[in-house]
């Protein structure tokens, strides 16, 4: 059976641009994300380019990543960056306190701005607030960023790299109101502005990004304490995990788990709203403070310290990050950056790997059909279509929830974007519903019309569907012709699906 919707795009609409760092990745030193995720070494039987694994340089350099935060999560505030520079065999090995076993410390500095550069990606480094000092943060900063002759700047040309990284982006810890320190706000914030007092000395160029917190009080309570410090702030970042018993495991779920798991977007949209009021009272318009959702994705039961976090991937997750993605564009005036948690072998990945065998989840396939949204004009969109959970239904009586104004989940959600030349139209459509197909008229009002277009589908027969390393391809996309003419499209999306369109206008 099939239902009518109606999507309209308002081309002359322009809401935000969509900065492409909202498709960032964060790669963390947990279970097998960086060994062997990333980093095989040069001796390895892996095919590798200096160390680093070929096949999943390769995968993840096709879908344009834009930044990788690196190296925690929680890591990064017991991390110690002078272990990871200099001759490999004299590094120290360190046991990994957060995540268990030993980290041999092979994957450092160097290697981590070569993993970047190999994808095209821009480093993000989070610093040692809760175990480091303002010493530490700065001799990283100089070892990366400064292009003189200090001890530093020749430590780093002769481990090969003369030239300055010019790494741009630094993490003022992680989670310092836990991992990072179990900081109250307020001696957080004494602690910020001691860190970014020097960093911002030493290297105007560079953009902070503060730890905020998705509980309100944390928030309020460090912006106030920033209220008089608002240029040593640039971002403020917050987490956010699908982590609940009501969503069910990675591959066995029941239909009301699928729809609790989407039904919980409003929260983080609710999350990324509350964070937005509070830094645009405090800052009082003095300064544009980004947000950046520094880690987010699914976390199933089956992602535990003992599994080092690793998890399957269904077209359910897909689904989900379809829609965070369409969300964050949506939002895109306010956030400047969002990782998905992590790129390889841990919580939402992009690639498994085992032994020499590497595949592509769904979601990697999501990242690869939104690719083309990075840096364009968001439009305004507007849709209707079926209920599929209604805003009282049993899952909204959750505590993540409470005292909320709920919405009920339609079934259908989508974004669009220009390109910066206005010739070139993507609509990202996520049809929710398990059962129904969705017969939708798309409305592009506005003075352009399309002259042709291409349109990419990813589903499969059931939501639980995953890729495996013996069917490596259960869940991948395939290319559908468009018959698009002039400004009305009629199109029957595919229950379960996520529609990409890329429209040449005219
Ligand atoms: O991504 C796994 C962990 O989740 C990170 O180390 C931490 O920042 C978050 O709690």
């Amino acid at each position: 059976m099939s239902e009518k919707s109606k999507l309209t795009i308002r081309l002359d609409k322009v809401i935000g641009i969509i900065n492409p760092n909202i498709y960032g990745h964060f790669a963390e030193h947990l279970g097998r994300c960086i060994y062997p995720g990333i980093w095989v070494g040069e001796n390895s039987k892996i095919p590798n380019l200096e160390g680093l694994r070929k096949d999943v340089v390769e995968a993840l350099k096709a879908i344009n990543p834009p930044v990788v935060r690196w190296p925690g999560g929680c890591f990064a505030d017991s991390y110690h960056w002078r272990d990871g520079v200099g001759p490999v065999d004299q590094r120290p090995r360190r046991p990994n306190i957060w995540w268990g076993g030993e980290d041999s410390n092979e994957f450092g500095t160097d290697e981590f701005i070569k993993f970047c550069r190999s994808i095209c990606a821009e480093p993000y480094i989070c610093l040692n607030v809760g175990s480091g000092s303002p010493r530490e943060a700065l001799s990283w900063l100089e070892y990366c960023n400064y292009a003189g002759n200090s001890s530093l700047a020749r430590l780093r040309a002769e481990n090969g790299h003369p030239e300055p990284y010019k790494v741009k982006y630094w993490g003022v810890g992680n989670e310092n109101w836990g991992c990072g320190g179990s900081f109250d706000p307020v001696y957080y914030a004494w602690e910020y502005r001691r860190f970014a007092t020097y960093l911002k000395r030493a290297d105007p160029s560079i953009q902070l990004i503060a730890c905020g917190h998705i509980s309100r009080d944390w928030n309020l309570k460090f912006m106030e304490a920033m209220r008089n410090h608002i240029y040593l702030l640039d971002h403020l970042s917050i987490h956010y995990y699908f982590r609940s018993p009501s969503f069910g495991d990675d591959i066995k779920f029941t239909d009301e788990e699928y729809l609790n798991l989407l039904f919980d977007v409003q929260n983080l949209k609710y999350q990324i709203q509350q964070a937005i009021n509070i830094v645009d009272f405090f800052s009082e318009k003095r300064k544009n403070i980004g947000i950046v959702v520094d880690e987010w994705g699914t976390w199933h039961p089956q992602a535990t310290v003992e599994s080092g976090l690793y998890q399957q991937n269904t077209l359910r997750d897909a689904i989900l990050a379809a829609v965070v993605l369409n969300l964050f564009n949506r939002y895109s005036s306010k956030i400047v950056m969002a990782n998905i948690a992590q790129t390889v072998n841990v919580l939402q990945s992009l690639c498994l790997t085992k032994g020499k065998k590497t595949i592509l989840t769904p979601t990697y396939y999501i990242y690869d059909l939104y690719k083309s949204h990075m840096g364009n004009y968001a439009l305004e969109v507007e849709t209707q279509s079926p209920i599929i959970m209604e805003a009282h239904s049993p899952t909204s009586s959750s505590p993540r929830f409470t005292g909320r104004k709920l919405e009920p989940l339609q079934a259908l959600d989508a974004s669009a974007s220009l390109s910066k030349d206005g010739k070139r139209l993507t609509i990202t459509l996520v049809n929710q519903s398990l059962d129904e197909d969705l017969e939708t008229k798309i409305i592009l009002s506005g003075d352009k019309e399309v002259k042709e277009g291409e349109l990419v589908i990813l589903n499969a027969h059931d939501v639980r569907d995953h890729n495996d390393f013996d069917a490596p391809n259960n869940v991948t996309p395939r290319e559908e012709p468009i018959k698009m003419k002039r400004k009305i499209l009629n199109y029957v999306v595919p229950k379960h699906s996520v529609n990409r369109f890329n429209l040449t206008l005219k």
